[in-house]
């Protein structure tokens, strides 16, 4: 397989056209297995991607360490191809709860200091913060961000579920190479205004959960047993008859991907490639045989008769519940 690339926005690097998300290896759906988390990043290296995305929350740097651990154990050809994007901000407590995000100048150049160490490397491709500070303008938080740019310690500014104002101003403070953003079959709130701000501006789009979580993979059954510190057990869209109606959709995905003879995820994944070269879907495989599904979906090519029974099979907006509980709906700006 040849991997294809994309340019992350009219600044950004140019990267493989699938990210590896690595969140899922260390937080929020349930256990994972560190060896074969491990051995996925190798496997998707070894593939030709060349993002890694994950955030320094995700297991309080847990994750920032499993990545620093792969990128170490790799052959260097790979570990030199490799660029990791990063998002700070999020606030945690050690229960595990979630208590606001921290955007100020200071507490950037703080987090990115300890970034920096636990993934042992001398910079961060693309830094982030996860979710607007209310307290602080972006302004703020992107000329931090930017000093560390001007200091090497950062290669690229990038932006996550923003709206299209704050990406404007944003913009205008310093060169923003991505937005990452929830964008799928079931997510497609990023269409109306802030896609055309993306594309206006010259920014790339990193897309994440692709599959919603899961949810639309055509591997998620109604009778799975969620933990509780799974994501997924409180979010609206896995609860009861929001799940059986969402999977319903899945169904119906489900008898296209089979005419076109390939999975459902891979329809999915290929679906959110087709809507443009600035996107760049990043795909939550913490197992090497989801990662091989995923990867397959770089050689499906969706014609407009398989894209319209796409159309017909999920609309848009046809989701029940929303892509968060309300507490962290609350954050996310639309
Ligand atoms: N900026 C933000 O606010 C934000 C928010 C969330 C995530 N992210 C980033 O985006 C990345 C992707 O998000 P996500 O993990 O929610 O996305 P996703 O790709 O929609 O969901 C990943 C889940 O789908 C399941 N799955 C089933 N088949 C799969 C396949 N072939 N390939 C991959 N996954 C498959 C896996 O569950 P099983 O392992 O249980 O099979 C996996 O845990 C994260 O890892 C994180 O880096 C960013």
């Amino acid at each position: 397989m040849t991997m294809h690339t994309r340019t992350l926005g009219t600044t950004g690097p140019q990267i493989s056209a699938l990210g590896l998300g690595c969140m899922g290896m260390s937080a929020l759906y349930g256990e994972a297995d560190r060896a074969e988390s491990i051995a996925t990043v190798h496997a998707a290296l070894e593939a030709g991607v060349t993002l890694l995305d994950t955030g320094d929350f995700y297991g309080m740097g847990h994750n920032e360490m499993l990545i620093g651990e792969a990128l170490r154990t790799a052959p260097a050809a790979r570990r030199e191809q490799a660029l990791v994007s990063v998002k700070f901000g999020a606030l945690r407590d050690p229960d595990g709860g979630w208590s606001g995000y921290d955007g100020r100048p200071a507490a950037v150049k703080n987090f990115a200091a300890y970034s920096l160490q636990r993934l042992g490397v001398d910079h961060i491709d693309v830094y982030r913060i996860a979710r607007l500070d209310p307290d602080v303008p972006i302004e703020e938080t992107v000329g931090a961000i930017a000093e560390l740019v001007e200091k090497g310690y950062v290669r690229h500014i990038g932006l996550s579920e923003v709206g299209a104002e704050t990406i404007r101003r944003a913009a205008a403070t310093a060169p923003v190479s991505d937005l990452q953003i929830e964008y799928s079959l079931i997510s497609r709130g990023i269409e109306d205004e802030i896609l055309p701000a993306t594309r206006e501006l010259g920014i790339g789009i990193t897309a994440y959960g692709v599959l919603s979580r899961g949810l639309i993979s055509g591997h998620f059954t109604p009778d799975r047993q969620l933990a509780a510190n799974d994501f997924r057990a409180h979010s609206p869209r896995f609860q009861g008859e929001n799940l059986r109606h969402n999977l319903d959709l899945v169904e119906a995905l489900r008898k296209i991907a089979e005419q076109k003879g390939v999975t459902v995820a891979q329809i999915a994944i290929a679906w959110v490639l087709s809507r443009g070269e600035d996107i760049v879907p990043l795909v939550g495989a913490r197992r090497r045989d989801r990662l091989t599904e995923a990867l397959g979906a770089l050689d499906v090519t969706l014609d407009e008769a398989d894209l319209a029974g796409i159309e017909r099979a999920v609309p848009a907006g046809a989701a029940a519940g929303e892509r968060y509980p309300a507490e962290q709906m609350a954050h996310v700006e639309r």
